[in-house]
């Protein structure tokens, strides 16, 4: 037999190789040669068979339902073979065979796990002395290795500047693709941010924009967003960001009470127009399983009025004042001006953006912009590390 099958479109190498299975009452005991030992439980070895009945081979996902399996099903023998693979026949006679690279990615021992949380990607948090991660138009359009490494500055840093972008309306989206499918929104495909008289947001307007995230009306916030400068001849509308994982990190162990108040009082943001009317409420800071900051969500000109337990209302608006407060403060403010060609793109759930207000009488600014789902970056980094 040759290598079996993965249920997969990765490669997974050999870390280490099997040496020795030992069958208990309802696992299996894994050695590894590296001397890693490695439970795996009847259930999930059966559940996880990689054979052509179990996974269908084109699309490389199950077809296999684990409660169509006895729950008490043991094996009848299992060996490591002549290749180095885990060979279990069951008892109903149906063989699984399991490659030991792939077996090892997927071991749950504490030891495997706690290998897996720490290769997990980290975000690097950033204050006002970022190093401001620039990377080049053509380099980006042409070369694969240039592309990874921009986007993994979107994932891990979540600010970045592209330079040499076309001037052209409409280059945007070339270089967008370069990731995948553009999020449509109300405001179109790209939306031009420029001034205008019957604006339907507060950023079509010359005003300054407080740091914000775009559409935290919207469940879920957009997770790339781009803003490409075509013209900026207008005195002012520098850009500003914060990193809104950092102040929430502050915030935590500066005023750690302020810090509970935003991550469990909902707050409401809306957007509304003659043909639209979007509102979403959630916390301005969202939390994963493990108490980690996931997201952020603010945008005071899109912000409805508190809707709080009476008692609460002087907690939230402590903790609101606190946290707005936090982005005004050098300490976390990046600043720069874009040039025409110029393109900003970041992590909208993370990094919060900000323009001063322009002149409108000194030239014109014409910015575009679109965004793309953090889901799409997430999986052309992994295509690209295939
Ligand atoms: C926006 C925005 C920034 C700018 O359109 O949401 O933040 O520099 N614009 O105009
Ligand atoms: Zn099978
Ligand atoms: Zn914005």
């Amino acid at each position: 037999m040759n290598t079996p099958a993965v249920a997969d479109f990765r490669n997974y190498p050999l870390i280490s190789a099997l040496t020795a299975v030992q069958p208990l009452a309802d696992r299996l005991h894994v050695q590894w040669a590296d001397g890693r030992l490695s439970p795996f439980h009847h259930q999930w070895l059966r559940d996880n068979c990689p054979c052509p009945e179990c996974v269908y081979s084109v699309t490389r996902e199950q077809v296999l339902e684990i409660v169509d399996v006895a729950e008490d099903l043991v094996p009848n023998t299992s060996l490591v073979d002549a290749q180095g693979c885990l060979c279990v026949e069951w008892q109903n006679g149906h063989q699984s065979r399991f490659d030991p690279g792939w077996l090892r990615a997927h071991a749950y021992d504490e030891a495997s796990r706690a290998e897996r949380f720490e290769a997990k990607p980290k975000s690097q948090l950033w204050t006002a002395n970022l190093q401001l991660p620039v990377f080049e138009y053509h380099a980006i359009m042409e070369d694969p290795k240039a592309l990874l490494q921009w986007l993994l500055a979107l994932r891990d840093i979540g600010l970045t500047q592209v330079r040499g972008v076309p001037t052209e309306p409409g280059s945007l989206a070339g270089i967008a693709k370069r990731i995948s499918f553009i999020r449509e929104s109300n405001f179109g495909v790209l939306f031009n941010v420029q001034s205008k008289a019957d604006a339907d947001s507060n950023a079509y307007t010359a005003f300054n924009l407080p740091l914000h995230s775009d559409l935290p009306t919207r469940e879920l916030q957009p997770g790339l967003q781009f803003l490409h400068c075509l013209v900026n001849d207008a005195v002012g509308g520098e850009s500003v960001f914060v990193d809104g994982f950092a102040i929430a990190d502050a915030l935590r162990h500066e005023d750690p009470e302020a810090f509970r108040s935003v991550c469990e009082i909902p707050v409401e943001f809306r957007n509304k127009d003659r043909h639209s009317d979007y509102r979403c409420l959630a916390p301005i800071i969202a939390l994963d399983t493990l108490g980690q900051v996931r997201e952020i969500r603010m945008a005071n000109f899109l912000r409805g009025p508190f809707d709080a337990p009476a008692e609460q209302m002087p907690a939230l608006y402590r903790a609101y004042r606190r946290f707005i407060a936090m982005t005004r403060e050098a300490r976390f403010r990046v600043s720069a001006r874009l040039s025409p060609g110029d393109m900003w793109c970041f992590d909208n759930r993370r990094t919060l953006h900000a323009r001063n207000a322009f002149d409108p009488a000194t030239g014109a600014r014409h910015f575009q912009g679109c965004y793309i789902d953090r889901d799409e970056l997430l999986s052309r980094i992994r295509v690209l590390q295939r």
